[in-house]
């Protein structure tokens, strides 16, 4: 240690003397082999996002705002809620839905048919949120995404339940945004 070093008061060590030497050229072919590895790993992630199977890629992408979402997934919960108040919306043949995250809960919560593809339209109000819809061996994830809004078109095969979830960490109520999606015969 240099007299220098003793006057600087750390609970490090200071970095050996010629750590930042230039690398030299007999370890060059390793620096080389790091980054040719490193851009392989990268190119097979990107590939994976279009050859993976269970992968839905959103179909459609359009710009909104948080109030114009929140208006059409009222004007939608309105039109075809099964009861008032009940938040359940019978999605009818034909179509599209929504479907809005926000801190700390999915609303609402959506009836589709077995074996009739729907359109859900997917977006969040305040933060992100990242829904997770699980069931029958899938495991689909979408970004809810404020500013944006997301056309999922999903046709789901088995009646049931199916539990959604967040997956993205919202704030304190994270662990309770969970939902569901009710498939009728
Ligand atoms: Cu929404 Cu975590």
């Amino acid at each position: 240690m240099s007299a220098n070093a003793e006057t600087i008061r750390t609970a490090m060590h200071l970095p050996a003397e010629g750590w930042d030497d230039r690398l030299p050229p007999t370890k060059k072919k390793w620096w080389v082999f790091f980054w040719a590895y490193n851009l392989v790993i990268a190119l097979i992630a990107l590939a994976w996002f279009w050859i993976a199977p269970n992968n839905t890629i959103p179909e459609k992408h359009l710009a909104t705002s948080p109030a114009a979402f929140r208006a059409e997934v009222q004007a939608f919960v309105e039109k075809y809620e099964t009861a008032p108040g009940s938040k359940v919306v019978a999605v009818p043949a034909g179509e599209d839905a929504y479907l809005m995250g926000q801190m700390w809960q999915w609303y609402p919560t959506l009836k589709l048919k077995a074996g009739q593809p729907t359109t859900i339209w997917l977006s969040s109000v305040d933060v992100t949120h990242t829904l997770v819809l699980r069931g029958g061996g899938q495991h689909l994830i979408f970004d809810a995404v404020p500013g944006h809004k997301y056309g999922v078109t999903i046709t789901p095969d088995q009646p049931g339940e199916y539990l959604i979830y967040c997956a993205e960490f919202c704030g304190i109520g994270h662990q309770d945004m969970a939902g569901r999606i009710i498939v009728e015969p």
